[in-house]
């Protein structure tokens, strides 16, 4: 096994499962269908605030968790994260409500009357907030993982309201079996896991669903690896991939026979997903996939980028290395040690049919990405100046 870590033990992580006795099951004070406030963490991360856009555009009203001093300076951070995204003209602000906190203090940190408040108002409870870090050892996510997901489910029991838990389809770890993944299908073990964030999120998991099991409301959603708005093109630069691609762009060279296979999916139909799918009652105790509709491999990227007007030159993955590594300045340069890890034999495939059941009649379809959606990407990355534009690249 490639590991950038050996700590992690299974011991541990069977110890961080535990969840604790005062999380009790309960029955939703609102039925999903009639739901009008949220509570949604991470709103200042990339996909909280497509899905904080989601939830607007379905009329709730919105009450977003931010790490933040005050109210104001709340507000602040996640308008600039809605311009970050070229969201702010769309967004319907006058129904958000910023709570200044942290998922990760007892009750956010915020004072017992505004708790009370606040698990007053919510109807339902969407989770985003995680740190998302390829390079964090699993012993420095552990602490926040386990204090993250007990403080959400805590304020869903005092809520009485169901948690719907974002988690990704890393959790499926690497094995021998390649047969695809289906939502009911078995997950781990994490302590093969490379990754300490894919780790984190299996424990964070396994405490969610024995919630579940003790009869607290939830879903949970397992995005693919989540790319742009497929209107927008609106990405995060820090995606892994982009930043292969960015960096390959500023190096003007790309790596040949790269095994590099991935499922991507934008995050305006994963956003669409979850909430769709959480409004259903009947979907409640659910396991969902968000996936695009083929895999995307190293060689159409490539094509992709040469489509989309830049220039690369094809090289040995030693040289490809060698020119990102000469450059701390080049997007990848950050995540060169993790450059191994993304390359696979036979990547991992995955299903979604429980999560389609729900999606029939809704409208809701995933576009593929294809040139001209890369375009649409690559065009906001160059309006945004973290691209050169095509004529300028090397
Ligand atoms: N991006 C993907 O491709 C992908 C794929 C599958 C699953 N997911 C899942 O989707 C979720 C969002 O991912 P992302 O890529 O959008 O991440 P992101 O951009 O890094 O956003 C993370 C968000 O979590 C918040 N957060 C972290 N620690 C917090 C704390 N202690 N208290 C309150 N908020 C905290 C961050 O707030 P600050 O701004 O204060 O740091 C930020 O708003 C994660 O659960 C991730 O595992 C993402």
């Amino acid at each position: 096994m490639t590991s950038l870590e050996i700590e992690g033990a299974a011991e541990q992580i069977a110890a961080d499962t535990e969840l604790a006795a005062d999380i009790q099951g309960f029955t939703p004070g609102t039925p999903a269908g009639s739901v009008s406030d949220v509570f949604l963490t991470g709103a200042t991360g990339f996909l909280g605030v497509f899905l904080l856009e989601e939830l607007l555009d379905r009329g709730l009203t919105v009450h977003c968790l931010v790490r933040a001093a005050d109210v104001d300076s709340a507000r602040d951070r996640l308008h600039a994260n809605l311009e970050t995204y070229d969201l702010s003209e769309s967004t319907a602000t006058d129904r958000i409500r910023v709570v200044p906190g942290d998922v990760t203090l007892p009750k956010f940190g915020l004072s017992d009357d505004d708790y009370a408040e606040l698990a007053g108002r919510i109807e339902a409870i969407y989770h985003t907030a995680a740190k998302v870090n390829f390079l964090t050892p699993y012993k420095w996510l552990r602490k926040q993982t386990i204090s993250g997901t007990h403080e959400v489910l805590r304020l869903a029991c005092a809520a009485t309201a169901p948690l719907h838990h974002v988690s990704t389809l890393g959790v499926f770890g690497t094995t021998e079996n390649t047969d695809p993944r289906g939502e009911l299908d078995t997950t781990g073990p994490a302590a093969d896991m490379p990754l300490g964030y894919t780790k984190s999120k299996w424990v964070a998991e396994q405490l969610v669903l024995e919630a579940d099991n003790r009869g607290v409301p939830i879903t949970m959603h397992r995005p693919a690896q989540v790319w742009g708005d497929s209107k927008t093109g609106a990405c995060q630069k820090n995606d892994f991939v982009w930043r292969f691609i960015t960096g390959s762009i500023q190096a003007g060279v790309y790596p040949r026979n790269f095994r590099l296979k991935m499922n991507l999916v934008p995050v305006d139909y994963v956003c669409a997903t979850i909430a769709a799918v959480a409004a259903q009652e009947a979907a409640l105790g659910g396991i969902y996939h968000q996936i695009g509709p083929a895999a995307i491999d190293s060689d159409t990227i490539r094509d992709f980028i040469r489509s989309a007007g830049f220039e690369i030159k094809e090289v040995s993955i030693i040289k490809w290395l060698k020119a990102i590594s000469a450059d701390v300045d080049n997007a990848m340069f950050p995540l060169i040690r993790t450059t191994m890890l993304m390359e696979q034999e036979e990547p991992l495939l995955f299903t979604d049919h429980l999560t389609r059941r729900f999606l029939d009649g809704t409208g809701i379809e995933c576009p593929s990405i294809d040139e001209k959606l890369f375009g649409t990407y690559a065009s906001f990355f160059v309006r945004h100046g973290h691209l050169p534009a095509p004529a300028q690249s090397a």
